[in-house]
């Protein structure tokens, strides 16, 4: 099997396991690269995180690369945080000014530039001067993109701008930006995001997903055929270390065979 699946039993135990995993590799290498994920499902892992940091660990010398962000949106903080809705600014909220990284050490894509394009490249350059990653947290879309690679995506793609897909665009539209307020033709329909080259360069990744809605795309992505249709079918083919960790409801669409090796590996 070349990656390990994990289900607990609900979010709450899949986000510790989680912030257990990251951790874990900030003890053992306290000047990691960590590539971090913004979505509904990460805000667990970011909350033990946290917790833990008030406990003692350590991001002092932590690196980090997120992985996404909208065209056009950049943080503002003047603004309340529900009418701010870049990437930027929920990294912010959500981990990073609650942890003890410097500033200087902590890599967001910059939705508002001149030249996004030029951007994309030099984010790529960054995140090879860096050393690589050496933890990538990825979610998975319900169309099954990792950061913004939507279907279609191609394996060997790199840092750049891309075309949202109108699944995302409602999937962000009910998650984020309805409750701020905002009408749907508000949600942008451009982004900047890590490729797929960029992603499985990374030397473990760790794919979290909760929640019933996730279950379909999870049993296509994990068992069905690796193709660019499906972003993180890519991980089959993943050669690093990579963890899956479910709930049990987003486990649920896994066929039997596989739920045997899981029924094997799990961590309950
Ligand atoms: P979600 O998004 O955590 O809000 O479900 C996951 C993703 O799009 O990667």
């Amino acid at each position: 099997m070349p990656y390990t699946v994990v289900v607990k039993k609900d979010y709450d135990e899949l986000s510790k396991h989680a912030a257990r995993v990251i951790a874990e590799r900030i003890r053992v290498q306290p000047d990691c690269v960590l590539g971090l994920a913004t979505g509904s499902t990460p805000r667990g892992t970011y909350h033990y995180l946290i917790e833990m940091h008030r406990q003692g660990l350590d991001f002092s010398k932590v690196k980090t690369f997120n992985l996404d962000e909208y065209l056009g949106l950049g943080i503002r903080l003047d603004t309340p945080y529900a009418q701010d809705q870049s990437y930027a600014r929920f990294m912010h909220e959500e981990f990073l000014r609650h942890i003890n990284i410097p500033a200087k050490q902590i890599n967001l894509p910059v939705g508002t530039v001149k030249d996004p394009e030029q951007f994309c490249l030099q984010y790529e350059e960054a995140i090879h001067k860096a050393g690589g990653i050496d933890l990538q947290l990825l979610g998975i879309g319900s169309d099954g993109h990792w950061a913004f690679n939507e279907p279609g995506s191609s394996f060997f793609s790199r840092t750049r701008v891309v075309d949202l897909a109108e699944q995302t665009i409602e999937d962000n539209y009910q998650s984020f930006f309805k409750d701020a307020g905002f009408s749907k033709d508000q949600v942008p329909r451009k982004a900047m995001t890590m490729g797929m080259a960029t992603i499985l360069e990374a030397r473990e990744l760790l794919m979290i997903a909760s929640g019933e809605k996730k279950a379909s795309i999870l049993a296509k992505a994990l068992q069905g055929p690796v193709t660019c249709k499906i972003a993180a079918s890519a991980i089959q083919n993943y050669s690093g270390q990579a963890t899956v960790i479910l709930d049990e409801a987003a486990a649920r669409g896994l066929k039997p065979s596989r739920s045997e090796d899981i029924a094997q590996s799990c961590v309950h």
